[in-house]
């Protein structure tokens, strides 16, 4: 019962984090093509006001609440090494972690990601996660 409401929160969480990065790769990046470049900044800003009081946010739930599934099905390490499942899962992990700690430094410690600024690179790695998540079971 706590792992299926631990993991709906999950699902939930990743998609309004993912949600935000596929708006703004697909869409929010067009913003610019009919507006000048004042008008773009000022359009942008007033979006990113309200984005920045949520998705910092539900990229923590995403991981805490990761944290909290993969201790329950990661399971015991066999004596012929990792399991295609185990194998897969801490790559989807590591990802989520690493976007997690690029989250929480931007968001609380001022530090702008000194790799991949640009949000393609969340982006991509959430379009990454979301297979791996998905052939993990196979
Ligand atoms: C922003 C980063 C993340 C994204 C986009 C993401 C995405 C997903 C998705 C789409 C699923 C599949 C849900 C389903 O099909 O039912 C999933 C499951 C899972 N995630 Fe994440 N996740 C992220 C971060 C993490 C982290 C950091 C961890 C662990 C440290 C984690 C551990 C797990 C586990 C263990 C499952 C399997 C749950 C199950 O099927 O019972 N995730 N995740």
């Amino acid at each position: 019962m706590l792992y299926t409401l631990i993991h709906t929160i999950h699902i939930y969480s990743v998609f309004i984090y993912g949600g935000f990065l596929f708006v703004d790769i697909l869409f929010l990046s067009k913003m610019q093509e009919g507006l000048s470049e004042e008008e773009h900044k000022k359009a942008r800003e007033a979006i990113m006001v309200h984005v920045r009081k949520v998705i910092p946010y539900a990229l923590m739930v995403a991981v805490a609440s990761g944290l909290y599934l993969f201790s329950q099905v990661f399971g015991e390490i066999s004596d012929d090494g990792f399991s295609y499942f185990q194998i897969i899962l801490s790559i989807k992990a590591s990802l989520g972690l690493w976007l997690g700690f690029r989250g929480i430094n931007q968001k609380f410690f001022g530090i702008q990601p000194w790799v991949f600024k640009a949000h393609i690179f969340p982006f991509s790695l959430v379009v990454i996660i979301i297979l791996l998540s998905q052939i993990m079971y196979l």
